[in-house]
């Protein structure tokens, strides 16, 4: 075919593949290639004039110049035409007079709204807040604590043991006795902390929860400033028309001891939330102090009943869930 009918023809060709040309960018670069590519249909066109008569050869060569600016305008009208389109769509779908997107914020875990809260009321009284190990010696969490070698709560059932004589504490009391061991009297502490329990799991017990133990040592301390105290915060935690009574019961470590119970409205009947009593003379003689100048009080609650109590809420797993939709509700 001669040169003249080849470029009309891969006009032809090239006008039709234009129209059909879907506007995707990979179709777009086929095409782009297949004509204006290096060893496209036009730069082959370029290499045949060395095969026409020499006196042809300048108008060959305009020919052949048009033709590829010709083309390559069209095509760059159809491309960028598209992208035109495509930004007054986008500007047709925008609404500015719609509110904007809310970045996320992330809230306080109620546990740890309910722990600040406490120790709140606490440090109101004059408590100061400190921690102690998870991971603690058998003498500290019981046999300084006055618990008996062969003591119930010492049974494998209710201890995680790491050794033979290391435990997850199943309490913050082990702390009592290192901040006696530490320092000497007078003291008033609180200490916020996670204790571990090998206990059937239900709705109101885990094997892991949150206890605040509390301890206060002076020259004269009573049993009834304990209650004092002990109301004090109850009234302050859940309002002054709270239900709670206290009920004499037994600690090894405290003598005497009671525990305090509050109303459960929901379910109808008394929720033990925590247990408190005098420091049994054999603790402070355990820790060095001179049981005939000091006395003192102790106490321990557990956050996550206070807090189930407080915020309605029905199964302590809940707060180990991780659940959004659960957590969402406190903020
Ligand atoms: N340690 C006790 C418990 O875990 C609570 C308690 C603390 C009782 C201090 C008396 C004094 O049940």
């Amino acid at each position: 075919m001669p040169l003249k009918e080849e470029i009309k023809a891969v006009k032809r060709n090239f006008l039709t593949d234009l129209k059909d040309l879907d506007l995707d960018q990979s179709s777009i670069e086929t095409l782009k290639n297949k004509y204006f590519g290096r060893k496209g249909k036009i730069a082959l066109l370029f290499l045949e004039i060395s095969s026409v008569d020499p006196a042809e050869r300048p108008n060959i060569g305009k020919d052949l110049n048009r033709l590829k600016s010709d083309l390559f305008a069209r095509f760059n009208d159809k491309v960028t035409s598209n992208i035109k389109d495509d930004k007054s769509n986008y500007y047709k779908d925008l609404d500015v007079s719609l509110p904007g997107i809310k970045p996320k914020v992330g809230s306080q875990h109620v546990l740890e709204k309910t722990l600040s809260e406490i120790k709140g009321i606490f440090k109101s009284i004059g408590f100061h807040v400190r921690y102690g190990p998870e991971v603690d010696d058998d003498y500290h969490n019981f046999t300084a604590l006055n618990i008996p070698e062969h003591h119930p709560a010492r049974d494998m059932q209710d201890t995680f043991f790491v050794s033979e004589d290391i435990v997850l504490r199943t309490h913050t009391s082990n702390v009592q006795i290192h901040l006696m061991e530490l320092e000497n009297p007078p003291l008033k502490y609180i200490i916020p902390g996670r204790v571990f329990r090998n206990e059937a799991v239900s709705y109101k017990s885990y094997c892991l929860f949150h206890q605040v133990e509390g301890i206060y040592i002076n020259r004269k301390v009573s049993f009834s400033e304990l209650k004092g105290c002990i109301e004090y915060f109850i009234k302050q935690m859940f309002g002054p028309e709270k239900r709670m009574r206290f009920r004499p019961s037994y600690f090894p470590f405290t003598e005497p001891s009671a525990e305090v119970d509050i109303w459960d409205d929901d379910r109808k009947q008394w929720l033990e939330i925590l247990g408190c009593g005098m420091v049994d003379p054999n603790v402070l003689k355990n820790v060095g102090y001179d049981k005939n100048s000091w006395k003192g009080y102790a106490f321990g609650m557990g956050v996550e009943r206070i807090a189930m109590l407080k915020y309605r809420i029905n199964d302590i797993r809940l707060f180990y869930s991780s659940d959004i939709r659960f957590m969402k509700q406190f903020k």
